[in-house]
């Protein structure tokens, strides 16, 4: 009997202290700012790859939901990287579950191409080494190379792939995801930093700051110095919108419960409460704070009237692999990463 070509992993999302936001005019998906990420447990990917010579195209299927062949194109370049490496020109069927809202500006991409790497490429036998996941999943969606590693992560400018910077437990900070609105996007990641950089007058202005954001925001974290990461990663988030609320058309995720929400937090840092914003491609707010703050910081985010649902998040582990007995969803964890304190 043949060997089953199957393979399973998980992965975390990851929320940016410092925002990448724009391509390199190098290509290939590398970026044009330097970014700086926490990896968050809670929201995760679960994914499984099996190669099949039965099929005729790969098949995807998220949330129980089969992707279209356009939806799903994204996911076959992944999976032909992958396949090159071989001499096999076998289809796969891709299952992928996730725990939180997907296209919500919850980073799902990250956690998504994460797992499918590591999925596909254990399905394959390839033995990458995780600077290869992290590289084939930057080319894929670039906030996904920083979801291979737990803890703090970063990203530099135009590198091939993310490096961990240190671990969770080093700095243990939590994040309250205010949920103003669930549902996909109007406007994607990718199409909207290009719009971006193709119409905002603000661009570039952008561009040559983001390593002045990014390196107060490393500091700040290596320091374990709440009120200057505060400041930072609030300045690299108001940053990065401004571009994108100043291209044209504009691109404005934000809703009034968004702005309410900005306020709100800016009110309670002056009242002592250790709470810093971020928002990324969607309207909902993510609040960071010390963990042990995190269960007021949640309750308080749950009395603002327009938002949705609050969910509570801790520093997350590094991308690992899954046992292929039994259903997906209670598949064990296997560790991959050797040497990450997260992992
Ligand atoms: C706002 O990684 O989704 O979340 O590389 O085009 O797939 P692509 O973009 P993506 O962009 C993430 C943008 C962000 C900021 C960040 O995570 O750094």
């Amino acid at each position: 009997m043949k060997p089953r070509l199957h393979g399973r992993a998980t992965a975390c999302a990851n929320i940016a202290l410092a925002k990448y936001w724009g391509k390199s005019p190098l290509g290939n998906n590398l970026t044009a700012t330097p970014s700086l990420s926490l990896t968050l447990d809670g929201l995760t990917t679960r994914t499984e790859v099996e190669f099949d010579a039965s099929l005729s195209a790969d098949r995807v299927v998220l949330n129980g939901v089969e992707l279209s062949r356009e939806e799903a194109t994204r996911v076959s370049a992944v999976l032909d990287k992958l396949r090159a490496r071989t001499p096999l020109t076998l289809f796969a069927h891709v299952r992928s579950l996730n725990t939180f809202p997907t296209a919500a500006g919850l980073a799902s991409s990250a956690s998504g191409f994460a797992a499918l790497v590591l999925a596909a490429s254990k399905a394959l036998d390839l033995g990458l080494d995780a600077p290869e996941v992290s590289r084939l999943a930057r080319e894929a969606s670039a906030s996904a190379a920083r979801s291979v590693y737990g803890g703090y992560v970063e990203l530099e400018r135009e590198a091939v792939a993310a490096t961990p910077l240190c671990s969770g437990a080093h700095f243990p900070l939590g994040m309250a995801v205010a949920v103003v609105e669930a549902g996909p996007k109007p406007v994607g990641s990718t199409s909207g930093m290009l719009h971006t950089a193709r119409t905002s007058p603000y661009y570039q202005t952008w561009v040559a700051h983001a390593p002045d954001v990014y390196s107060r925001v490393k500091r700040a974290v290596l320091e374990r110095d709440f009120a200057t990461l505060a400041d930072a990663v609030e300045h690299s988030a108001l940053l990065m919108h401004s571009t994108m609320i100043t291209s044209q058309p504009s691109v404005l995720y934000w809703k009034a419960g968004t702005v309410e929400l900005l306020h709100a937090i800016v009110t309670r840092r002056k009242q002592g409460h250790p709470e810093a914003f971020t928002m990324d491609a969607g309207p909902n707010v993510k609040v960071l704070t010390p963990l042990e703050h995190l269960p007021q910081t949640a309750e308080f985010l749950r009395s603002v009237p327009g938002v949705r649902q609050v969910l509570s998040v801790t520093p997350g582990r590094g991308a690992s692999l899954l046992s292929l007995d039994g259903p997906l969803e209670q598949a064990h964890e296997h560790p991959w990463l050797e040497g990450d304190p997260d992992s």
